[in-house]
């Protein structure tokens, strides 16, 4: 098993297979009356958290508590962060505390791989800037597992600001990895030729979505970004809407099987009607459950817990 999980790229397709198939019997654990199982009691799992998450961190803190894991919640506001501690002096504190995982979510793209060099435990990248969010794309691939019965083959679009979504990089490594077929449809000013032209050997780019839908298995709808928007990348919102939002008429092109996907936290109205964000197509509340379990399938396997 890998020590560290900071890239999805870390994963190879037995492993991130034994990912999926682990978290399975994790989810079997949640119909249960008592939810906690013992695998690593007396371990400690440290969640570091210098950017706002609501999903991802309670998340974290479910998974590592169901296995009855010591938990830290650190966030940096409120912290000797806003004294200007840096993230190293941050690891050695925690290294000297005793943690076996260390689950980060930074602004900065590749801050795990530094905090991997300065602890000895586990690292969980938690997603980091524009970067990469693993166990998002893990239970991503989980929820297309569980609804469509496979992965091999299946017709994924991952839509809109792909520039800025750590998200959608991380679903590009790990979904061709397990053999799916990936298309990234959105503005030419949020899919920039650099990307496209990096992730052309595995991908797909479309500028057009209502020709992507109808052969599509999954839609991925990702969130405008506008907090890490230093330029205009398209006129207005609505006209961003018009061209990219997935509403009723549009979903209507999808084949009668396919699912919507969203990684929350969604723009309502921008790039998702409400409509089809609360329909039975959408797995959006599906995939927040489904985040638990991946989740404690990590914790599980990377601390290799009993
Ligand atoms: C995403 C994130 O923070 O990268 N959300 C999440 O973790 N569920 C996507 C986003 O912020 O748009």
């Amino acid at each position: 098993m890998i020590k560290h999980l900071r890239s999805a790229a870390d994963l190879d397709a037995a492993t991130a297979t034994l990912i999926l198939d682990t978290a399975g019997e994790m989810a079997a654990l949640s119909g249960r009356e008592v939810k906690k199982l013992p695998a690593l009691r007396g371990r400690t799992v440290v969640n570091l958290f210098y950017e706002d998450s609501t999903r991802t961190r309670i998340s974290f803190e479910a998974a590592a508590k169901r296995l009855s894991a010591d938990v830290i919640n650190f966030s940096a506001k409120g912290s000797s962060v806003s004294k200007g501690e840096s993230l190293k002096d941050t690891a050695l504190t925690l290294q000297a505390m005793g943690a076996d995982a260390v689950v980060i979510r930074h602004s900065a793209s590749g801050a795990p791989h530094r905090l991997a060099n300065w602890v000895d435990g586990s690292v969980v990248n938690a997603g980091d800037g524009t970067h990469e969010h693993p166990t998002q794309a893990l239970l991503d691939a989980y929820t297309m597992r569980s609804r469509l019965g496979r992965l091999d083959g299946l017709k994924v679009a991952i839509v809109g600001d792909v520039l800025h979504s750590r998200v959608a990089r991380s679903n590009v490594l790990l979904l061709t990895t397990l053999g799916a077929q990936v298309t990234l449809v959105g503005p030419p000013t949020l899919i920039p030729l650099d990307v496209a032209a990096a992730l052309a050997e595995k991908t797909q780019v479309s500028y057009d979505l209502d020709a992507v839908l109808p052969d599509s298995d999954v839609v991925m709808m990702l969130r405008v970004q506008t907090e890490r928007m230093q330029d205009s990348y398209f006129p207005s919102a609505r006209e961003y809407s018009r061209r990219y939002g997935l509403d009723v008429a549009r979903m209507k092109k999808l084949p009668e099987h396919a699912i919507v996907m969203h990684p929350g936290p969604m723009n309502r109205g921008m790039e998702i009607a409400p409509e089809v964000a609360d329909s039975p197509r959408s797995t959006i509340v599906e995939q927040v459950a489904n985040g638990v379990s991946v989740r404690m399938a990590v914790l599980y396997l990377l601390l290799g817990g009993k």
